[in-house]
């Protein structure tokens, strides 16, 4: 089956010519009733529509229920809405259903709302950080799980919900495997509390559906003084890895059903040899599948945003070197940080003769499922995260993906007839890779999970019900982090304000305790601007052919302190060209204007858009929180102490040859070539962002006074070095 694409990956695509830019939301408009017709057909035609009747009666007969089934098979779209027309949402209750990533969230309750026939934000809706699509008549709930771990504050015993899905469980995401302890605990309690109950023996509802004991509905003629009574909460695991042994056993052997996929076979093709530039093998290979295979649309798995848009741009840049007739490709690209409008586009069918090439991360692997795909590209890499709790440091590394992943990716072309997948590396270096991937929980810094379990309630994060322990080191760092951080007390408590306050912010505790603090210093609104850029990728951007013109535009923005004074005159100048216009009456004109100044400036737009909503709900936030949004004006030493006070653990003293030695790790590091000091080299940093490709790299940097440290971090450096 295996062989080499290498003679073939090696020759160059022809040409000359130029570019043709078809719109693909033009070439989309099947009339209405059609597309309901299809999507009707479509739906039914799904494996998991056969056993409907089946596994809702097994969700009546379990609490807990885990669902295998390939992806594409239906589970994500299907189940909800099997369960509200059951009658699981008659009494007003939701059913919630966590995705590990914003993007699925999103695309997917727009198809639900679509296949159901209901306004998106109505009957079906989506809730992510920052950005909220439901309504009180919303019955089905798609949000990210670290969501509903938030959700879990305000409301412990997760009341309004009926049954809870968690989806892509196999994905084993940090915010997934908390939400799984989270649950089995909220579940035993609502059970134990539902089965105090005298009268739900059995129950008739107004619907016809008889409740058994131990799903009591809940008890709205309450007494003052009568506990609150709860009904079970139905949980359902659903993962598309075939092992659901771990969720089962963890679960106290709950009951596992799997649900039938349709696959194709596909044809696996390795590289003869490892390709040094997986990029550059990336993009003759798209080529060599458009000059030289039949119809179909290309699927192909990057590692993120940035390295999306280059392969983008670059796409674009052979294409118009192709003769006319072979330029019939468009690209689209799908990573999580896609603003929601674009997002739908990946769905969209390729006008006629046109190939699609869908640039994405590894959120096609089962997240999302795209309809057309027969070819998928597989350099064999991913972003992940990785941490040292020794150094206390966490990192974003490229590191290869697993077998499973490898597998679920190759999957992708198999779903509507056979396909091929082309994997960027030999046969023998497959068989080296891990079987899957290990959960992230044992690979990142766990600050935020204790810092929300704490809030949770509970006391010992250490004995918590995980179900894979992270290592013990590695709690016990973000224990120390957070006490240094002023979260924690003494005695190991959430301490009163800050750390509860911290705790309410949807931010890396860093962040928040830099917003927080930042009223002492008079800069909230500064702190809160970058914040908000931090939280996107790259704002810059620097197309190969216009290098020299992006250096100048930059230039502009750049400020001698550091990137972080850059990144607020970005998001000032902005405001202030919008101002100008005296726009701000309508979105849409203002998200023109503003994309046209972006290009101007050599500004990611999306970036920007993103940034700008990010700010506009933290601002919320913080007004909720009583926080003054004042601004230091021109004093940004302010700003930069501000920084200093909150980022201490993340800062570095030069060393000889511009190298850099983080102080809290004693790592050497150096400053990555974008940051606005890569040249200028000050003595005494603070950094957001640890990059490790072949060097290891610093992001999001600040100048500071190394004194400033002892004053405002006494409890950290004072009694070291
Ligand atoms: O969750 P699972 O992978 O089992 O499947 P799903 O996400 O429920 O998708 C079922 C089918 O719906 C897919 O095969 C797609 O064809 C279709 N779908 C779509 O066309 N557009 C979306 N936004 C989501 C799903
Ligand atoms: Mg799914």
């Amino acid at each position: 089956m295996a062989q080499g694409v290498e003679g073939d990956a090696a020759r160059p695509p022809r040409l000359n010519g130029l570019p043709s830019n078809p719109n693909l939301a033009n070439n989309a408009k099947p009339n209405s009733f059609n597309r309901r017709q299809k999507i009707a057909q479509q739906r039914k035609s799904l494996p998991i529509a056969s056993v409907e009747k089946r596994l809702v009666q097994e969700v009546r007969n379990n609490d807990t229920l885990i669902v295998v089934g390939e992806t594409g098979s239906g589970k994500t779209t299907q189940i909800p809405q099997f369960l509200f027309n059951a009658g699981f949402c008659s009494d007003g209750k939701v059913i919630g259903v966590t995705q590990p990533r914003r993007v699925a969230a999103v695309t997917v309750a727009k198809r639900v709302a679509e296949e159901s026939g209901v306004e998106l934000g109505q009957r079906v809706g989506y809730s992510i950080r920052f950005d909220d699509m439901t309504s009180g008549s919303t019955r089905i709930k798609y949000m990210t799980d670290g969501l509903l771990l938030r959700e879990a504050l305000l409301d412990p015993y997760l009341s309004r919900y009926s049954v809870l899905i968690v989806d892509e469980a196999h994905e084993r995401t940090v915010h997934t495997d908390v939400l799984l302890g989270l649950l089995k605990d909220v579940q035993n309690k609502r059970s134990a509390s539902a089965n105090d109950c005298p009268n739900t023996e059995k129950k008739q509802l107004s619907n016809g559906m008889l409740l058994e004991k131990g799903q009591g509905v809940w008890s709205s003629t309450l007494k003052q003084g009568q506990s609150r009574r709860f009904s079970t909460l139905k949980l359902i695991i659903m993962s598309a890895s075939l092992d659901a042994r771990v969720f089962s056993e963890y679960f106290g052997g709950a009951r596992a059903v799997h649900v039938q996929g349709r696959q194709f076979p596909v044809d696996i093709l390795y590289t003869l040899h490892p390709q040094p530039d997986y990029l550059d093998a990336t993009l003759i290979t798209i080529f060599q599948i458009h000059l030289e295979e039949g119809p179909g649309d290309v699927l192909v798995f990057l590692t993120g945003q940035e390295e999306i848009e280059s392969v983008e741009r670059l796409i674009q840049e052979r294409l118009r070197q192709l003769p006319e007739g072979n330029r019939n490709m468009l690209t689209v690209s799908i990573f999580s940080s896609l603003p929601s409008e674009k997002q739908m586009r990946v769905f969209a069918p390729s006008p006629p003769g046109f190939r699609k090439v869908i640039l994405a991360t590894n959120i096609a692997e089962t997240s999302v499922t795209i309809p057309g795909i027969k070819y998928v590209v597989d350099p064999g890499f991913v972003k992940a995260r990785s941490y040292d709790p020794a150094k206390g440091m966490e990192s974003l590394i490229v590191i290869p993906t697993s077998k499973a992943q490898a597998l679920q990716r190759s999957g992708r072309a198999g779903r509507e007839g056979p396909g091929k997948c082309f994997r960027l590396y030999p046969e023998t270096e497959f068989e080296k890779l891990e079987d899957s991937t290990k959960p992230e929980i044992k690979r990142c810094n766990l600050s935020n999970v204790v810092l929300q379990l704490m809030a949770l309630g509970v006391k010992d994060v250490i004995g918590f019900d995980f179900i894979e322990k992270p290592p013990r080191a590695a709690i016990v760092k973000s224990l120390e982090q957070l006490f240094l951080l002023g979260a924690l007390t003494e005695d190991c408590k959430l301490s009163d304000p800050l750390g509860h306050q911290m705790a309410r912010l949807p931010l890396d505790p860093m962040y928040s305790k830099a917003l927080i603090q930042a009223s002492q210093f008079n800069c909230v609104e500064e702190v809160l601007i970058t914040v908000a850029m931090l939280s996107v990728e790259s704002i810059f951007y620097a197309p190969r052919e216009k290098l020299e013109e992006a250096r100048t535009a930059m230039k502009c923005f750049s400020s001698a302190d550091g990137d972080h004074i850059t990144l607020i005159n970005v998001f000032r100048a902005a405001d202030e060209f919008l101002e100008k216009r005296k726009s701000g009456q309508s979105k849409e004109k203002d998200d023109k204007l503003l994309k046209k100044w972006c290009k101007e400036n050599f500004i990611n737009s999306r970036s920007l858009r993103h940034a700008r909503d990010i700010h506009r709900q933290i601002q919320g936030h913080v007004e909720q929180m009583g926080l003054r949004i004042a601004s230091c004006g021109d004093d940004m030493v302010q700003f930069r102490r501000c920084l200093a006070a909150s980022f201490f653990l993340n800062a570095a003293l030069k060393q000889p040859e511009g190298l850099y030695r983080a102080l809290a790790s004693g790592q050497v590091v150096q400053i990555h070539p974008s940051s606005v000091l890569f040249r200028t080299k000050p003595e005494c940093i603070i950094f957001n962002e640890l990059v490790q490709t072949n060097h290891k790299y610093i992001r999001n940097i600040t100048r500071i006074d190394y004194l400033w440290l002892t004053e405002l971090a006494p409890q950290y450096y004072s009694m070291q070095r």
